[in-house]
């Protein structure tokens, strides 16, 4: 789908939207359009249940005299509560409202909505975002797709006055939307195609975008003394990797950097504490986390963001065979700390200890956030609303709350206690990889602090929130790409040029 921005103009026929405001009171663009079509927006009004309220939407076939293909209303609700997100729903919701009428062309005309925090050039920017989120697919192994299944809708121009202006407030969040991409691309294929080794290499392209990327093979891990991540990829042919990408966009490039630390397992088969058959396919997104991340530094590197940072990425592919981890093995992690491995399940918690504990020894960060498709257990207690957010610092854990709630990727945050700890103690090692039922995705994430000395940390479960079921206005189903908008505001709000 091609996003054209023009000067506000009312085109003369084709397929044209226009915005209502609660209780019917139409935008300068819906009243032109009213007049050159003798009136039929007035009458399509005075009858039916369309009010103007966000989300309301009501099309009109050839109204007036024919020479309009079809009218769009949109339904804008309260003008005071015309914000960024609200404009960039809107955009997804036009997208899939577009396709699902078979449209090719559309004009979105863009009006100065009373009482808005979001002025029309911004707005404009924000509704050609959120159409091109929602415009996503993943479609390179259909090879008979079906005509009724194609989108259809080719070219979306958005008319308002001052074009170039909101052209250049949405260049930036353009390039956030590539690194969206990027992260949905990885994480939807298949663990036949994406394994440690070619993972790495996809990210390695990152190079083109000005990232320093280094891959760690297993010999340099051994040497590193990675007992712990490397434990759990002995059981595939398939070699792990540790992917290290830097990005360097601070005026000071020796400044010390924001880290990013992603779960990166290939495919998690659950290692011989085997997984159930039922569902296990959806193991191919538990490098979820390695998938936000490399998503984010393309975002970032993309727009250039003014500041200096660091995303890691430890892959490796949990299966069973005659040389894979035992349950009751011991290991030793780069911490040195040992851990008494109870469940080859538990292994997210196993790669990221030595991802985190790497991280922090040899970049220093200002802080650290690790993201995980975890525990079955957040997906329990958060369902797919929220991930669950877990941190030492009550300001970083502020901001990332923040950043959720302004870019709608929410998260929630979830205890972190002595207490809790001590669910893991091992009989024979320092510590074993899980603890009980109770409190699994708390304990995992005790587990995972263990291996965090004193820098601010945060840790978001995101084993809800990378794939769905259902479309939602910028996320239709598959691979969400969630985190990439919510860090890369973070970034952005707080650590850039200060
Ligand atoms: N990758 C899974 C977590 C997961 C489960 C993500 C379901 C998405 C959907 C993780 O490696 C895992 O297997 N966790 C176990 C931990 C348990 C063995 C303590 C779990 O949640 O069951
Ligand atoms: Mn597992
Ligand atoms: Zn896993």
């Amino acid at each position: 789908m091609k996003i054209e921005f023009a000067e506000y103009a009312i085109p003369k026929g084709g397929v044209v939207v226009a915005g209502v405001l609660e209780d019917k009171v139409l935008t300068p663009g819906a009243t032109e359009l009213d007049r050159r079509t003798s009136g039929a927006i007035g009458r399509a009004l005075k009858n039916g249940r369309f009010q103007g309220r966000n989300g309301d939407r009501l099309d009109l076939v050839g109204p007036g005299d024919g020479s309009y293909e079809r009218v769009v209303l949109i339904g804008l609700g309260k003008g005071k509560e015309r914000d960024a997100l609200r404009a960039q729903d809107l955009g997804g919701a036009l997208v899939a409202h577009l396709n699902g009428g078979g449209v090719a062309k559309a004009t979105v005309l863009i009006d100065a909505v009373p009482e808005s925090p979001l002025p029309a050039g911004p707005a404009a920017a924000r509704l050609a975002y959120g159409a091109r989120l929602r415009a996503y697919r993943f479609d390179k192994y259909r090879t008979k797709e079906k005509e009724e299944q194609k989108a259809t809708l080719a070219e979306l121009t958005i008319a308002v006055a001052g074009a170039k202006a909101a052209e250049d407030s949405f260049r930036p969040l353009d390039r956030v939307a590539d690194g969206v991409f990027f992260t949905r691309d990885l994480v939807s294929e298949p663990a036949n195609i994406i394994y440690p080794e070619t993972l790495a290499e996809a990210a390695r392209t990152l190079a083109g975008f000005g990232v320093e990327v280094e891959v760690l093979g297993v010999a340099e891990m051994r040497r590193l003394g990675m007992g712990s991540l490397l434990g759990v990829g002995q059981g595939s042919e398939r070699e792990p990797r540790l992917v290290v990408m830097q990005w360097k966009g601070s005026a000071n490039r020796t400044e010390a950097p924001l880290a990013f630390v992603g779960k990166g397992v290939t495919f998690d088969t659950g290692g011989i504490s085997i997984k159930p058959a039922a569902g296990m396919e959806e193991m191919k997104w538990d490098m979820g986390g390695a998938g936000t991340v490399i998503g984010l530094m393309k975002a970032l590197a993309g727009r250039k963001a003014k500041t200096n940072v660091v995303g890691i990425a430890g892959l490796v592919e949990n299966m069973p065979s005659g040389n894979a981890q035992r349950p009751g093995d011991v290991v030793k992690s780069m911490s040195g700390q040992t851990i008494e491995v109870i469940n080859t399940d538990a292994e997210g918690r196993l790669v990221l200890a030595d991802a985190l504990w790497y991280c922090q020894d040899r970049f220093k960060p200002k802080f650290m956030i690790d993201l995980a498709t975890l525990t079955g257990a957040i997906v329990i207690a958060l369902g797919h609303e929220n991930a669950g957010l877990f941190a030492n610092s009550e300001e970083l854990a502020e901001r990332i709350a923040a950043s959720g709630r302004a870019t709608g990727e929410r998260c929630w945050r979830l205890p972190l206690s002595e207490n809790y700890d001590k669910a893991l103690a091992s009989e024979i090692a320092d510590m074993k990889n899980v603890g009980d039922r109770a409190g699994g995705s708390i304990t995992a994430a005790q587990f995972l602090q263990r291996f965090v000395n004193d820098v601010p940390w945060a840790h978001l479960d995101i084993a809800g929130m990378a794939w769905t079921k259902k479309d939602s206005p910028t996320v239709p189903k598959g691979a969400t790409g969630y985190g990439v908008q919510l860090l890369n505001h973070l970034v952005q709000e707080y650590y850039e040029g200060k």
